[in-house]
């Protein structure tokens, strides 16, 4: 079976976790990602984090699988002679310096494009053009300016960050999306463009039933918000709802069977109004599907807490698990708090190849999270992490196709480093 991107190069630019997740995406696909790294150094977070000794660190290895490792300086004379051709060999360039730096570096899109007009520019930056362009973002940040912090956490506490990488990971997601597109449309119209995605933006556009939340406060309360039953007035803008669905299925986290020593032993429920009869009999209400304050969505909603109450006090005399097997029996949509040992554990995510064991030459064997996109003709292998600077002489000869003596001459010039000459399988 071929890969779906077979054939497509990427000159691979970036650092850190956004712009990472994008090309990993791209290289699980089939394309050719050759990654770019300061001679000695490297992405920083080869360094950062680490649990072994001089051992690439897990935040490297799961976020750059599949990849070349080529180490260039670029702002050393030969390094640019060597980028310039890589530029021209590539559809892609992908990058996610700090605003500014590529310029800095001498590739403008405008000199990237007079060198490869079929070039796709993708790039990652924290906010677009206005007043925060020129600020560097990390994860955080784009989530606390994106709107998920201010909507996240419970209404009486401080706003809350997500363990989700939305910011990072999520705008890795969207930059992907943004370059396979591009590259469909060259195929009909022979040009590149620019693709650009600000974490800020990504943020926002994974909030979007925040905002949809925020319009609808101009026509009264937000009766899914269990505020809204406890009588405390809504302010002019959307609060934080704890673990409220706030849509239009009211859903919560409920304790289950030995919380009291778990943390992880709870369960969301969703009350979804399909189901509510089953709900009211496995719960021993069964006068509440009839009574009109319990019996209609709409008349339910000022009695969330009650409701949910109720639903806690049957939950809580079954673990997490059991609480499934008999709430599925009635397709009534629930899910466990999954500890991330239980999801390293999982059964059905390793025969997915979603969470997969990877064998690396210095590292030994470690678990990552494989593709999540699954395409049915073009499976994902996941393949280790490069040790840094491991296919620079392999990229110099076959992709560039310089001669013995010229890369002698690079490597003379300080603009590689020290070439690996063979792979350390
Ligand atoms: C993530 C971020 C905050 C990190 O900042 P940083 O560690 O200071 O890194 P920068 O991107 O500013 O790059 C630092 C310098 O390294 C240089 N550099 C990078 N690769 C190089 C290489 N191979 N050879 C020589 N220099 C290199 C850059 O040119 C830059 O130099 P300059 O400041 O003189 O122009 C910043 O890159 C950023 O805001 N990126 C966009 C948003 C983003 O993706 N954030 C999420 C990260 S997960």
């Amino acid at each position: 079976m071929s890969k779906a991107l077979e054939g497509v190069r990427i000159l691979d630019f970036t650092h850190v976790q956004s712009g990472p997740t994008c090309t990993q995406l791209l290289a699980w696909f089939g394309a050719d990602v050759i990654k770019v790294e300061r001679p000695g150094a490297g992405d920083a977070t080869r360094q950062q984090l680490q649990d072994i000794p001089d051992v690439d660190s897990l935040y490297f290895t799961m976020l750059n699988h599949n990849k070349r490792s080529i180490t260039i300086d670029t702002k050393n004379p030969k390094g640019k002679e060597v980028l310039w051709r890589l530029v021209k060999e590539c559809d892609v360039l992908v990058e996610n310096f700090a605003p500014g730096a590529l310029d800095r570096m001498g590739f403008s899109w405008e000199k990237l494009q007079e060198a490869n007009p079929k070039l796709i520019v993708a790039s990652v930056k924290g906010f677009g053009p206005g007043r925060y362009q020129d600020c560097k973002v990390y994860e955080n940040v784009a989530q606390c300016a994106g709107g998920s912090a201010s909507t996240t956490g419970f209404r009486d506490d401080i706003p809350m960050v997500t363990g989700a990488q939305i910011g990072d990971s999520g705008t890795g997601l969207h930059l992907a999306l943004g370059i396979v597109t591009a590259l469909y449309h060259r195929t009909h119209s022979g040009v590149g463009q620019r693709v650009d995605c600000a974490m800020q933006d990504s943020v926002l556009n994974l909030c979007r039933v925040k905002l949809r939340d925020q319009q609808r406060l101009a026509h009264g309360p937000l009766r899914e918000y269990s505020q809204f039953g406890e009588d405390i007035p809504f302010g002019d803008a959307v609060p934080r709802a704890g673990n409220d669905s706030g849509g239009g299925q009211p859903g919560r986290i409920l304790k289950c069977k030995g919380w009291e020593h778990d943390p992880n032993a709870y369960i969301y429920f969703i009350t979804q109004a399909a189901v509510w009869e089953p709900i009211c009999d496995i719960i021993g209400e069964p006068g509440w599907k009839t009574d009109p304050l319990y019996s209609s969505p709409k008349t339910r909603l000022p009695h969330l807490n009650e409701i949910f109450t109720r639903i806690e006090a049957w939950t809580m005399k079954h673990d997490k698990f059991e609480a499934m097997d008999i709430l599925n029996k009635y397709d009534i949509p629930c899910g466990p708090i999954l500890s991330m040992k239980e999801i390293a554990e999982d059964d059905s995510l390793r025969a997915t190849g979603t969470v997969v064991e990877v064998d690396h030459p210095t590292r030994g064997k470690y678990l990552t999270v494989g593709n999540p996109i699954k395409l049915s003709a073009s499976p994902a292998e996941v393949t280790r992490s490069p040790l840094l600077g491991e296919h620079t002489e392999e990229i110099l000869r076959e992709v560039l196709g310089y001669r013995d003596n010229e890369i002698a001459e690079i490597e003379g010039s300080g603009a590689v480093g020290r070439v690996t000459k063979l792979a350390a399988e």
